[in-house]
């Protein structure tokens, strides 16, 4: 079973999250980082940058890698995920910026750009900790309904909910991409320790489903039951659809302190 912890707000799962990575990077200076876009990891990364901003901890061998990317916008577009990746991470952390990686959406090279992103990741002896949002539809990365559960990185449709979703970060609905590039469920569920994240009520439906629904590759988010070590965290309105609530609440509050998430 995925361990489900439910927390107060965005503030305390991104306090959680920041500590493990915290301690992962102590671990492994070089480790590499799966990196979620979205509102949804956003406190996070804040979290992750005041740590890191006391200047103790040497983060300029990590490395990252991000989920997906829009195909077709203007390089330097400010809602491209290699933009806001640059932003809201790189930048912040005091990353590298030639060891994080986005998928490359430029239409003239996407018909290989997933290969190579598979091959990059491989090269880099894969994922340390994978950062999850989840959509309205199920979809994690932009794997979307449907979506292959041993699929790679490949050139994707977005459904019409995401993109209505994802139009608050546009000028108008029409301007999101209809295709992105993402990272696969197969090429997801290599990553060594999935982080799923969820808050708000509009997630509710799609946590259950993951947590607790059939695994399908119609939800795509249930494919996190097919992880060894998954952990969803998840505030109490992402959490009220959950049948088995009090009894994640019990092995959380049960956990022995030295395991960590
Ligand atoms: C982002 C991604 C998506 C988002 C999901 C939730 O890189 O892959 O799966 O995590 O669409 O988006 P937010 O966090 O904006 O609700």
């Amino acid at each position: 079973m995925a361990e489900l912890v439910v927390v107060s707000d965005e503030q305390a799962a991104g306090a959680l999250v920041a500590d493990a990575i915290v301690s992962l990077i102590r671990r492994k200076p070089d480790a590499v980082l799966g990196l979620a876009t979205g509102s949804t990891p956003l406190a996070t990364y804040r979290a992750l940058a005041d740590r890191i901003g006391g200047g103790t901890l040497d983060v300029r061998g990590v490395r990252g890698f991000a989920l997906d990317e829009y195909v077709g916008l203007p390089a330097g577009h400010p809602e491209s995920y290699r933009a806001v990746i640059t932003r809201e991470v790189v930048e912040p952390l005091g990353l590298t910026p030639e060891l994080v990686r986005v998928p490359n959406g430029d239409p003239a090279t996407v018909e290989h750009a997933g290969a190579d992103y598979e091959q990059a990741i491989l090269a880099a002896g894969g994922v340390d900790l994978q950062i999850l949002g989840i959509g309205r539809t199920g979809h994690i990365g932009f794997n979307e309904p449907g979506s292959s559960l041993a699929s790679l990185t490949r050139v994707k449709t977005l459904t019409e909910p995401t993109r209505a979703d994802n139009a608050r970060f546009f000028d108008s609905p029409e301007d999101v991409p209809m295709h992105c590039i993402t990272q696969g469920i197969g090429t997801i569920l290599r990553a060594r320790h999935l982080v799923l994240l969820a808050f708000g009520e509009a997630k509710a439906d799609a946590i259950a489903a993951a947590v607790e629904g059939p695994v399908t590759a119609s939800q795509p988010g249930s494919a996190v039951q097919l992880h060894p070590h998954t952990t969803v965290i998840v505030d109490e309105a992402a959490a009220s659809k959950l049948e088995n609530l009090s009894y994640y609440r019990h092995a959380w509050l049960n956990k022995p302190s030295w395991q960590g998430i």
